[in-house]
């Protein structure tokens, strides 16, 4: 199996959650669909503000719903957006990411390409404390 096959459910599930980005400023949806190694999916999508600052990314939001729902354990992350550039998140998401798993795997999707990554091509030489 390729693995573009073993992540086109979790792709999917991206480009249908994106649907629900709130997103009236930049008019840039994400969508964003988090897989555990228990095999469940939480999904995020952005979350803007009038008050630009206070913006959320998809990603973000789906790592905490899986996180605020006692899940911990990271495998891969799908990101969808539509446009002409792949949707690479973000520093902040990128290091919330590491946090969890340096190994994810990081599935991206502008509609027209799907490009993989491992985290650690994205965030290399990542800031991390002993816990
Ligand atoms: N955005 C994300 O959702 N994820 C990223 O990694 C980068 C940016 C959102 C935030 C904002 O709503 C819009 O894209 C434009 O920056």
């Amino acid at each position: 199996m390729k693995i573009n096959d073993k992540y086109s459910h979790l792709v999917e599930e991206a480009r249908k959650t994106k649907l629900n980005a709130y997103a009236p400023y930049s008019r840039y949806q994400v969508g964003a669909a988090l897989l555990t190694r228990n095999g469940e999916i939480y999904t995020g999508v952005n979350v803007e503000n009038s008050s630009f600052g206070l913006t959320v990314c998809a990603e973000r939001i789906a790592i905490f719903n899986a996180l605020s729902q006692g899940n911990q354990d990271l495998e891969a992350i799908a990101i969808s957006a539509q446009g002409e550039e792949i949707p690479y998140p973000c520093g902040a998401c990128r290091q919330v990411m590491n946090e969890f798993n340096p190994d994810l795997m990081v599935i991206l999707d502008s509609g027209d390409h799907i490009n993989i990554y491992s985290l650690q091509e994205l965030f290399p030489m990542a800031f991390k404390l002993k816990r």
